[in-house]
């Protein structure tokens, strides 16, 4: 449509948000469908967070607040930034948004420029690429491998660099591999960034508390703390206190960044909602032990994902270090044939047959810049991810 602005062209809907409505409407339909496609803990929000929420309303906490945050909120996060990663930030360098989602978007439109580009290791969260190029940047992919744990390696970042890179959008672990770097794998990235100084390090921590085995979770700051002033740190409350639904995200970084991401929320979206960011206050400061717990029911459903996958025919789990998801490989079932006669072409027909099929939801891998594979979000109850698990080997075990 003519009428629509340019940049629209340019940005197309979320394949995930597509794929969960998709199994939704199949569920409307009396499919007996299993959706895997979204991303978020099946866990409630703690009930602490809950009743936080509910004092704030009793209180009155009903009207604008600070546009970037509150100030209990805001020193809510400093602590948490010293206390997890050893960060030192004042509340004047916090931008507290409508999800980290809104933070990314405020940091990347207060910053890009046409002609910038941002280096974005693939597979990757589907909005990092979109929103640069809302913003009419250019996006970077850096492809990773499986074998290298879909880790990218600082060789590779290096070569990516150019006159025009301004930001590494750095996200460990990952949406959609699970991946997480080590200290020493954050290490050897830094050390590139170091030798550049021109560009700027926007990491996405929001699954840092979603880590298995032991596996001990460092941001680049804190391993290069020569990069701090200029990394934007960017967390948020969805994953790991089960509060996607309260939409409150927020970064750490340069005060003159921080401003400005706030002007431009101060011309959009205002503050984000008051009760929320008092729920997050109490997230921070409370209890966190249910953590643990949840992480253990996670580390469970890893495992068991990662097992049965690789008793399909055709599919290769890599088992990663974290979030809630799994990134198998279906390459080995490409050019086969489904009994109803159609062929598999790409992992986009691989998943529309698996629904179709078997009433499995997940999400293609080239939506996240890296196929044949698709993604799992394991994040649902024990008991029907054991069955999409089956049905998904049923299904590969179809193929001609
Ligand atoms: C890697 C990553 N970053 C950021 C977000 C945004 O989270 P929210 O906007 O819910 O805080 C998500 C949500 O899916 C994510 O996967």
């Amino acid at each position: 449509m003519a009428f629509l602005a340019d940049s629209i062209g340019r940005i197309k809907p979320s394949a995930t948000i597509a794929v969960t409505d998709k199994a939704r409407a199949l569920k409307a339909a009396g499919r007996d469908v299993i959706g895997l496609g979204a991303g978020e803990p099946d866990f409630d929000t703690p009930d602490n967070i809950k009743e936080a929420a509910v004092a704030a309303i009793k209180r009155g906490e009903t009207k604008y607040t600070a546009v970037d945050g509150i100030p209990q909120l805001k020193e809510a996060i400093c602590a948490k930034f010293k206390r997890e990663n050893g960060l030192t930030y004042k509340p004047s360098q916090i931008s507290v948004g409508t999800g980290g989602k809104q933070v990314l978007f405020n940091a990347l439109m207060a910053t890009l420029n046409p002609g910038d580009e941002v280096i974005i290791p693939a597979p990757y969260w589907v909005s990092y690429p979109d929103i640069v190029l809302l913003a009419g940047a250019k996006p970077v992919a850096v492809t990773t491998r499986m074998e290298d744990g879909f880790k990218m390696k600082p060789e590779a970042l290096e070569k990516a660099i150019t006159k025009q890179t301004k930001w590494l959008i750095f996200n460990s672990p990952s949406n959609p591999t699970g991946a997480a770097y080590s200290r020493a794998e954050v290490k050897a990235l830094t050390d590139v960034l170091v030798r550049h100084p021109h560009v700027w390090v926007l990491t996405d921590d929001m699954y840092e508390h979603l880590v298995y085995d032991d596996f001990e979770f460092f941001t680049p700051a804190q391993v290069e703390p020569s990069l701090y002033e200029r990394t934007l740190t960017l967390n948020g409350v969805s994953k790991a206190y089960c509060m996607t639904g309260w939409r409150i995200g927020y970064a750490g970084g340069p005060e003159f960044l921080i401003k400005a991401m706030a002007t431009l929320q101060s011309q959009s979206t205002t503050n984000p909602n008051a009760i929320a960011q008092w729920a997050s206050v109490e997230a921070l400061n409370g209890p966190q032990d249910f953590i643990a717990r949840n992480n253990a029911v996670f580390k469970e459903r890893r495992d068991l994902c990662v097992a049965m996958l690789n008793q399909a025919n055709g599919i290769k789990c890599p088992k990663p270090e974290g979030a809630f998801y799994v990134y198998p490989s279906c390459a080995g079932t490409m050019e086969r044939r489904t009994p109803g006669g159609k062929t598999l072409a790409t992992d986009e027909d691989f998943v529309t047959e698996l629904l179709e099929q078997e009433g499995v939801a997940v999400v293609q891998g080239t939506a996240f810049g890296l196929g044949p594979a698709f993604r799992i979000s394991y994040a649902t109850a024990t008991s029907a991810l054991e069955e999409a698990c089956r049905r998904i080997q049923r299904f590969c075990g179809s193929l001609q």
